[in-house]
């Protein structure tokens, strides 16, 4: 049993009203009771205070409405809520949007970054009494690595190559994140997690997008041949690895989140489709059939599969889902959150979505 390096007192997230901040929220606040959490977002399209319902009335958690880009904002937080611990998970996040806009990008996820490292940097400096129980966990993407061919994962000696606008953002944000714990010693570590999957994820990524598809007997648009490979995650499993990380990971590591859920996008959507028709009582393969070969994404990554092994054996975590499982769960829950669906995609997004696929 590793041994315990980190007791949140309290807690600032970033981006908690995403997929990935939404999911943790939901683990953090019952369990660290005696601490007071503050989530911070800006709301853009991905993030939904719908997606905290189950939590909004928790007495130790408390929501503000900003933007990790606000300095002055930042620093009225840190003053007011001395905080021990910083989640840090706001960002663009949808790589398709970075070749559209990659300045928006580059404004929240390098800018927005820095300036949360200064804030945070500038508090730890003049609190001594809790320079040694803080801990600022950036939570970052395999996508920083670039992409692999066939054979071979990344490890944590995987030099940096992004390849899209998105991973060279959360590249930047990853160098900036280790100048500050060089520089200042700022107690950070880095995650870098692989494709997440599960609940409250917006259905612009491919397994959401699929499923809003299927349920509405539209077009499934998969890039090119659907031969690129990405490795599955279900988001509860890489929650799980982010508190294991906060508790009882070392300062100034990097670790590797993944559990060996390779799959290519084709076989990946079969897999799903099966899975709608069989909870939707349909005739088999009638979700598949809307499958539809479109245009390659630019500069598309071909394969991303991430070695764990140091997440696993340093700190023992490991994946409690099979990707058969958690896809299961998945399509269930979507199926009986359609009003959530709903809610999230708006007219707006509809026509954005539209207008992205040139059919093949
Ligand atoms: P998401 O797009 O669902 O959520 C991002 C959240 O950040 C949204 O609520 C948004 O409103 C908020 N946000 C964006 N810019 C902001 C700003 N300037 N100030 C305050 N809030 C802002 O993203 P996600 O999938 O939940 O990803 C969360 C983090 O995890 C990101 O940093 C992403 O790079 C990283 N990550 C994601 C995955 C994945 O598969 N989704 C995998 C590895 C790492
Ligand atoms: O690897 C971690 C990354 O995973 C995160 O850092 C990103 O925030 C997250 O968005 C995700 O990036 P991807 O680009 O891999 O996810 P996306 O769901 O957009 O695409 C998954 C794969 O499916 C990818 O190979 C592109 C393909 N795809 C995607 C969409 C939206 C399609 O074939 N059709 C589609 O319509």
């Amino acid at each position: 049993m590793p041994l315990l390096q980190h007791q949140p007192k309290s807690i600032l997230v970033t981006g908690g009203a995403g997929f990935i901040g939404s999911n943790f929220l939901h683990q953090i606040v019952p369990t660290f009771s005696d601490a007071s959490i503050v989530n911070i977002d800006k709301l853009t399209y991905a993030g939904n205070l719908l997606s905290l319902q189950n939590i909004e009335n928790a007495p130790n958690y408390q929501f503000v409405h900003g933007d990790i880009c606000d300095s002055n904002l930042l620093k009225r937080l840190f003053e007011e809520h001395q905080f021990t611990t910083v989640i840090h998970f706001a960002a663009e996040s949808h790589v398709d949007r970075s070749i559209h806009i990659p300045l928006e990008f580059i404004q929240s996820n390098v800018a927005g970054t820095a300036s949360l490292l200064e804030v945070a940097k500038d508090a730890w400096m003049s609190e001594s009494s809790c320079r040694e129980t803080y801990r600022f966990l950036h939570v970052s993407t395999d996508e920083v690595f670039g992409a692999l061919g066939a054979e071979g994962k990344f490890t944590t000696d995987s030099p940096y190559a992004p390849r899209s606008p998105y991973a060279a953002s959360k590249a930047s944000a990853d160098h900036f994140v280790r100048a500050y714990a060089e520089t200042y010693g700022l107690p950070v570590i880095i995650s870098n997690c692989s494709n997440n999957y599960g609940p409250y994820q917006f259905p612009e990524k491919l397994i959401p997008l699929a499923i809003v598809r299927a349920l509405e007997m539209e077009p499934i648009p998969v890039y090119s041949k659907g031969e690129n490979v990405r490795d599955w995650l279900h988001v509860h499993d890489h929650c799980d690895a982010l508190q294991c990380i906060l508790s009882y990971g070392e300062c100034g590591e990097t670790y590797l989140v993944g559990g060996f859920g390779e799959l290519s996008n084709l076989d990946l959507l079969k897999l799903l489709c099966n899975m709608i028709d069989e909870q939707l009582q349909r005739p088999i393969h009638t979700s598949q059939s809307l499958i539809t070969f479109v245009q390659d994404r630019p500069g598309h990554d071909f394969r991303y599969a991430i070695d764990p092994s140091k997440l696993t054996t340093e700190l023992g975590w490991s994946a409690r889902y099979t990707l058969h499982e958690g896809l299961n769960a998945t399509v269930q829950w979507y199926l009986s959150h359609q009003s959530w669906l709903k809610a999230v995609m708006d007219q707006s997004y509809r026509d954005y979505l539209k207008s992205q696929y040139v059919s093949l």
